[in-house]
């Protein structure tokens, strides 16, 4: 098969397409997916430079979102699913390819309507901003939100489903062109931290501070965006796609009765089972409503991986960065 093969940990020019990579073997259980359309996501550069928490040993294939066409049920698969089902799905690696192999629970049914692009765009960014928003900040009509890196794959979604939700948005991000989308999106205004001391603007836009803050950026933002917070805000920490994990003054949560949360999605449904399908259920009827749906920024094609990588790798990306397979 057709697939862009990471052979040696490095930069995004690592990454070659090859046209006879040995298709995945299917397990008892499993599911073979034809892929049409796989999302570009930070992790996947940082398992390419062998820097993600856990290591996957080359040679490997990145790509952790896809949308395709189920081609093969595999011997004592459960029956939700048929050869020929529109399927979007997650998997740690691999999905830069014409084929990948999945178990059904890290699949579903594409709604009606949804490209590909989207359906592929759509899985893991609006899961871990809704789950934020709604499970972990418990955030409430009228609520001002935050978003940082609110031009990104998780802030972008976290502006669309924290208007969707009735909250107050505010976007932060480094370009006024990323702070178009996310006004297009639902944010009620927009500050941009490359212009602006983000404290300051904060502290201007929000006279009575903030309810939540959604932040997969970390670095230097994290502080001042906690720092306006009201008394009871909750903080959520998604990621740190600035590369630094930042160090926040404890006696800040004390003085502000802040609280500071955070969560991998990966690991939420095995201590909120219920709330995890309470959200995945209302997502997925967002979704089907075109409530919830995805901006994609950029589109490259399988050839293009290692472009597409390195767009992601450079904080270019507006939303979600799609790689066509056909
Ligand atoms: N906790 C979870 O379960 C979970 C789930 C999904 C993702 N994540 C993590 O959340 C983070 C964001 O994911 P994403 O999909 O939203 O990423 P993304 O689409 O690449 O967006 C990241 C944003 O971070 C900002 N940024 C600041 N410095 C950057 C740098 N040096 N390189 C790249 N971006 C930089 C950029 O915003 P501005 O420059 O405009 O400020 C960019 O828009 C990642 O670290 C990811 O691993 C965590």
């Amino acid at each position: 098969m057709r697939a862009a093969v990471c052979r040696a940990y490095g930069p995004p020019e690592s990454i070659a397409v090859e046209g006879d990579y040995p298709a995945p073997g299917l397990s008892e259980g499993q599911l073979r997916v034809r892929v049409r359309a796989a999302a570009v996501n930070f992790p996947d550069v940082l398992f390419m430079a062998n820097q993600y928490q856990m290591s996957v040993p080359v040679p490997f294939i990145p790509g952790s979102e896809f949308a395709g066409v189920i081609t093969e049920v595999g011997e004592a698969a459960p029956p939700q699913f048929a050869v020929g089902d529109r399927v979007m799905g997650t998997t740690m690696v691999g999905a830069f390819a014409e084929e990948v192999v999945a178990v059904p629970r890290s699949l579903s049914p594409i709604p009606a309507g949804v490209s590909d692009e989207s359906a592929a765009a759509f899985g893991v960014a609006h899961r871990t901003a809704y789950h934020a928003l709604r499970t972990i900040a418990a955030a409430a009509p009228g609520e001002r939100l935050v978003v940082l890196g609110a031009g990104g794959g998780v802030g972008l979604a976290a502006v669309q489903l924290g208007a969707v939700l009735g909250l107050d948005v505010t976007a932060v991000a480094s370009s006024d062109e990323k702070l178009a989308v996310a006004a297009a999106c639902g944010a009620a205004r927009g500050i941009n931290h490359k212009r602006t001391p983000l404290r300051a603007a904060l502290k201007e836009a929000l006279t009575d501070g903030s309810d939540v803050v959604i932040d997969p950026v970390g670095g230097e933002l994290a502080e001042p965006a906690l720092r306006s917070l009201r008394w009871a805000g909750r903080f959520v920490s998604i990621g740190y796609a600035s590369g630094t994990i930042p160090r926040i003054p404890l006696n800040l949560v004390l003085l502000k009765g802040c609280k500071v949360l955070g969560f991998q999605l990966r690991d939420l449904s095995a201590h909120e089972p219920a709330a995890v399908r309470r959200d995945e259920e209302e997502l997925r009827g967002l979704l089907a409503d075109g409530k919830a749906m995805p901006h994609i920024g950029a589109t490259f094609t399988l050839p293009e991986a290692a472009a597409a990588l390195r767009h992601v790798a450079d904080g270019k990306a507006v939303g979600k960065v799609i790689l066509t397979i056909d």
